[in-house]
Formats: C-alpha cells, structure tokens, sequence
C-alpha cells in the first residue's frame, strides 16, 4: 500500500515544482570530472523529463559530495550532462536561495529547468531536524513561497534528514517523483516476496551486511542467505575456523571481531538458511589458488569464494523466485579472483525473478560484466538502500507519508 503522493496526483502544467534528486556522481578527484552519471541519467529520463514534458517550471536542487571532501563540486557539470539528456532549456544558477535564485525562478517559463547551486554548500542543510524544525531554515522560507509543488525523487539521500530532503513537505503539496516511487516499490515487494526469497551479501562493509542478515531472518523475509566477502570470512570465524594470522590481522584492525557473538547467535538461531563458502580461493603471490576451508588456515589472504562454493550458491540461486544482491563475493576488480563475484552475478542476471541490485560496488561490477539491462532492478542508491535493507523507514520517505496537502 502506497502512503504518499506521486506526480500522477497532481497537475504540473505552468507550475513551479522544487525537486530534490540525488546528482552526486562519483568525481575524479584530481580534474574534478564527473566520471559515472548514472543517478544524473535516472532522474532526467524519468522524473524531470515527465516534468517538461507536462509544462512544469522545474527547479532542481542537489548535493555533490561533502564540504572539504575530494568530490566536493558545484552542479555546473552535472548542469552540462543534463542539458545533452533533455531536449529544453536547461540553465545552472550560481546561488542556492539568495536573489539571484529567487530572480531565475520567478522568471521560469513552462517546459524549462534551473539547477540550482550545490546545496551543500549552505552549512545548514546537514544539520539536524524534524520536517517541521528543518522548514523554518531560510532555504526552506526563501524558496517555498516561490513554488507550488515539492518533489522528492531522491531515495539514494532519503536516509538523511536534511532540510532539502525533508523540510519542503510540511509547507508545500508534496510528491514522489518516480525514481523515488519507483526504489520504495520495490522494496514494499520485497516485504513480502516471491518464494523462496535469496540474498546474496558481499563486499567490505560487513556491519551493515550483519544488520541487513539479521533483519531478513528474525523476519522471515530471507529462505537463503549466500555470504561472500569480508562478512563470509567473519561467519567463517564464528563457526569455529581458523582463517590464519593474515586474515585474522586484517579483521582485527577493521574492527570488526566485535561482530562475532552477534553473528554465532544467528547461526544458532537460523543454521540451515545461512550458506557460508566450503572453499576459498587464496592469493598465493598473486596467484589464485582453492583449498576447502578445512584445509585452513592459511597465510595467504582469501581474495574470492572458491568453485566449489560458487555450485552450491548457483543451485540455491536456480531454485529462487526473488532474489537480492549486495556486495561483490571477492575481490572482483582483480580477474584472478572475479571467479565467484562474476559466475553469480551472471546467474542471477539469467534467471528470470525479481532480482534487486544494490550498493556502488555491485553497480561497477555489474555493469563491468555486461549485465545492466538483465537485472531485473538496480537501486541508485548506496547507504539509503543498505538502512531499507535492514527494515529501517528512512526520514525522506516518512516526510513524503506525512506532507501537508496544501501550502501553508
Ligand atoms: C549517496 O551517495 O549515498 C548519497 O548521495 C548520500 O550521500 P551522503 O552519504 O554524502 O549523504
């Protein structure tokens, strides 16, 4: 059941609607070039296009990076990529709420889009607040008595509750744009999916993945969970293996050996569900060589899961009618150790459920394999979807479900 508007409520035509997206795109450090456009991409081939497309006088506001971070930039660029995906005037406006802002929206015209300054670059937009608390901030009082509309289409940013995130929806009619409804839609399926239902977790951030495999057991909604990466090898350890110093080290200085008493009560309390690898492929000077995990421990860091292993998790995928996937299984980037990440991720493209895709290194390898269009969904979103995952309601979409109907 869907809580909160969308565009098809409301009639855009000569109005002018403030819309949140997510721009912020990986960006080369050093020259500062945007380098991966496809959040840019999403929003103007759904949301703002529809929006043109309806005579709408669209105002866009973003974040690029954070203040003092390398990929810290303002939104000319992304202003530029904009301009080659919609066919309409499109300009970029170098002040986020002052007169020089207010100047340019009052003089939009239907069918053309403004993009407004990094709105980062206002200290006050990452300070905390409820939706009424952040809508008395000056940008919020600036700029929502020049609009009709809010629209958030920003699910990759909605786990924060910054004032452009949140702050429009108590003092203007607010809507989902459609990369918004589309990602919440998505996850409401996954509520309850298709069975039998199976996660795939991966990758380095192995706190978050203990949190998402919690959620999905203690609620039912997982049957299988297949592990890689970082949080197999701590699964590994709980279960009474011995990996070797190495390996021991490297998860000892991430700080993540706390994890382990969490982890051994959720191998006590769902044993069959929970698919660990029962063979690993070592990196032997730079070589890929498999052992069964019996024959740890090694000295040699565990790069990928082994062939083994990548059977087993293939069967269990063969028999799923919805599945997840968050995190490589090993150290992809390397083509000795793409092994495991790249046959499951190619199994999961070729079968044909519902399969969700998520997190930045999922994306790379995805689409380094060719695979983007067989997904049957990949999120935009990073953190937002990794606090979804775990069953946590995010600030950006409960400020949607509780928007004002009229402005105020
Ligand atoms: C993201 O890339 O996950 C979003 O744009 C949010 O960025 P943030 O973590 O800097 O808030």
């Amino acid at each position: 059941m869907v809580h909160f508007k969308t565009l098809d409520d409301f009639n855009v035509k000569s109005k002018t609607v403030i819309v949140r997206v997510d721009f912020n795109s990986e960006v080369d450090p050093q020259t500062k070039q945007v380098t991966n456009a496809i959040r840019i991409c999403a929003h103007a081939r759904h949301t703002l296009k529809e929006l043109v497309e309806k005579g709408a006088k669209t105002v866009i506001i973003s974040h690029q990076g954070r203040k003092g971070d390398p990929e810290y930039t303002n939104l000319k660029q992304h202003t530029d990529i904009l301009k080659q995906l919609i066919p309409c005037p499109v300009k970029y406006v170098d002040d986020l709420f002052g007169e020089k802002a207010q100047n340019e929206i009052k003089q939009l015209k239907d069918g053309e889009i403004i993009v407004l300054e990094n709105v980062r670059g206002w200290s006050e937009e990452t300070k905390k607040g409820t939706p009424e608390q952040q809508s008395k901030t000056a940008l919020i009082q600036n700029l929502a008595p020049l609009a009709d509309i809010f629209v958030n289409d920003a699910f990759s940013v909605a786990h924060r509750d910054n004032v452009s995130v949140v702050g429009f929806t108590p003092v203007l009619p607010s809507a989902a744009g459609r990369i918004m409804e589309r990602e919440i839609n998505q996850l409401k399926a996954l509520e309850d999916p298709h069975r039998p239902c199976v996660y795939v977790l991966g990758g380095a951030k192995a706190d978050d993945s203990l949190e998402i495999s919690k959620y999905i057991l203690n609620n039912s909604i997982a049957d299988n969970l297949l592990l890689g990466g970082i949080i197999a090898q701590l699964f590994m350890t709980a279960k009474g293996l011995s990996l070797g110093k190495g390996t021991m080290d490297f998860l000892a200085k991430q700080d993540l050996l706390h994890l382990i008493p969490g982890i051994q009560e959720l191998l006590l309390k769902h044993p069959d569900k929970i698919m660990i690898p029962v063979d690993v492929a070592l990196n032997v000077n730079s070589k890929r060589t498999e052992i069964p995990v019996t024959n740890l421990p090694s000295e040699s860091p565990i790069f990928d899961i082994g062939t083994k292993t990548v059977e087993k998790y293939v069967n269990i995928l063969s028999m799923a009618r919805s599945i997840v996937v968050s995190g490589p299984l090993g150290v992809y980037e390397n083509t000795n150790f793409c092994y495991g990440t790249k046959t499951i991720f190619e199994t999961i493209a070729n079968s044909n459920v519902l399969s969700l895709a998520g997190g930045g290194n999922t994306i790379a390898a995805i689409d380094k394999y060719g695979l983007t269009d067989k997904i049957r969904y990949i999120s935009t979103a990073g953190g937002a979807l990794v606090e979804a995952l775990m069953g946590k309601k995010l600030p950006g979409v409960i400020a949607l479900e509780t928007a004002t109907d009229t402005k105020t």
